[in-house]
């Protein structure tokens, strides 16, 4: 598909089978448009961990070319040497985040299309393989957000306005986003929105990113601060709100950047429908249900000290979680690549991935 606007490159692969991951470092954004390359499997952790490349999709890809980083430099290694080498590798990028479960898709992916090679190829081949599974991943997840944004933007209509919560676009896949996939079809069917975007804190993924990114493309973007949608919602500036997830149990509940929850509350609240769009491989059907979605905790310094200067007293207590769970009963619909989920329930997730993501 050509695109009039300018395409976001959130991550790519430079060089052959011995090359490097280059991600546009989004710490810096939106001021700085700067790449780090990642040359050994500490500084894929590293990137993964810093939010240098964030988003649950991105983490996915990122892991699964931190693979293809991770099993280099051991040339003298037979093969066992290389499938120990591999498991440091993918359980270590495993213990970058937890919550996402697409990293944790992918990292599966890769090991599986080594292990199928086991005892039939040098360790060169599988290496070359891996770099083509990473390349498949990728290219995967272009095609599914394509068909993400076409199912989701038949819920939108000219002059909606609508809301978004943290960073569910370009930046957090490989180019075209999940939830801001749906305004971007949209407005290429001519459709014009006003979308309202949360700052989404302590990290301000929706201020930093996801006002860039609209912005970037001409949407007509209004920044709020999170304490804000209620207001919003209540003066009716809002007739939908549509979010991307990081994990979706078997019933439908869903993990995504915290105040999502809260989101979904008001919405119900307000009778405005709460959407939230993902690709299939962010559904964990082994969950029962969100309660045994792992929530990951993070630095207390991201709130005491946001972005470098100190706003609470030194000793304060302070908790940290980066996810909640919206229980699937507020969730309208779930946009994702086959089509729409709705109602949210158990049989018609099952129906629509009746053998989980691979299963086609
Ligand atoms: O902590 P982050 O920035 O990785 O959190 C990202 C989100 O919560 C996104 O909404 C989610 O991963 C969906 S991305 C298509």
């Amino acid at each position: 598909m050509s695109d009039v606007y300018p395409m976001v490159e959130t991550l790519r692969w430079s060089g052959d089978w011995n090359g490097e991951l280059v991600l546009l470092d989004q710490t810096r954004l939106p001021l700085e448009h700067v790449d780090h390359t990642c040359a050994d499997l500490e500084s894929v952790w590293e990137a993964i961990r810093s939010l240098r490349v964030r988003g649950a999709p991105a983490i996915g890809i990122a892991a699964a070319y931190g693979v293809c980083v991770g099993v280099q430099g051991i040339e003298d290694a037979d093969e066992d040497g290389f499938f120990l080498r591999l498991d440091t590798v993918v359980k270590r990028l495993g213990a970058s985040r937890p919550t996402a479960v697409n990293l944790f898709w992918a990292l599966q992916r890769m090991q599986s299309c080594a292990e199928q090679m086991r005892g039939s190829g040098s360790t060169i081949q599988i290496r070359q393989a891996l770099l083509e599974e990473a390349h498949a991943i990728h290219a995967d997840d272009r095609q599914m957000c394509r068909a993400i944004g076409t199912h989701g933007a038949e819920l939108l209509s000219d002059g909606m306005g609508v809301l978004t919560h943290c960073n569910a676009g370009g930046l957090a896949t490989s180019e075209y986003g999940t939830a801001l996939a749906v305004f971007f079809t949209a407005q290429e069917q001519g459709k014009q929105l006003k979308v309202y975007v949360d700052e989404t804190r302590p990290l301000l993924q929706g201020a930093r990113l996801t006002a860039w990114e609209l912005t970037q493309r001409g949407i007509d973007t209004t920044l709020i601060c999170d304490s804000m949608a209620a207001q919003v919602m209540r003066e009716e500036r809002v007739q939908a709100v549509v979010t991307g997830a990081d994990r979706i149990a078997a019933n439908g509940d869903t993990a995504n950047k915290i105040g999502t929850y809260g989101l979904a509350l008001l919405a119900a609240a307000h009778q405005i429908p709460f959407y939230v769009a993902a690709p299939t491989n962010t559904f964990d059907l082994t969950l029962s249900s969100g309660d045994d979605i792992p929530i990951e905790e993070r630095d207390a310094r991201e709130i005491t000290h946001g972005f470098g200067k100190q706003t609470a007293p030194s000793r304060v207590a302070v908790y940290n979680p980066a996810f909640d769970v919206t229980p699937a009963s507020l969730i309208h619909g779930l946009i994702t690549e086959r089509g729409l989920i709705a109602p949210v329930n158990r049989e018609a997730i099952a129906n629509l991935i009746p053998g989980g993501a691979d299963a086609r």
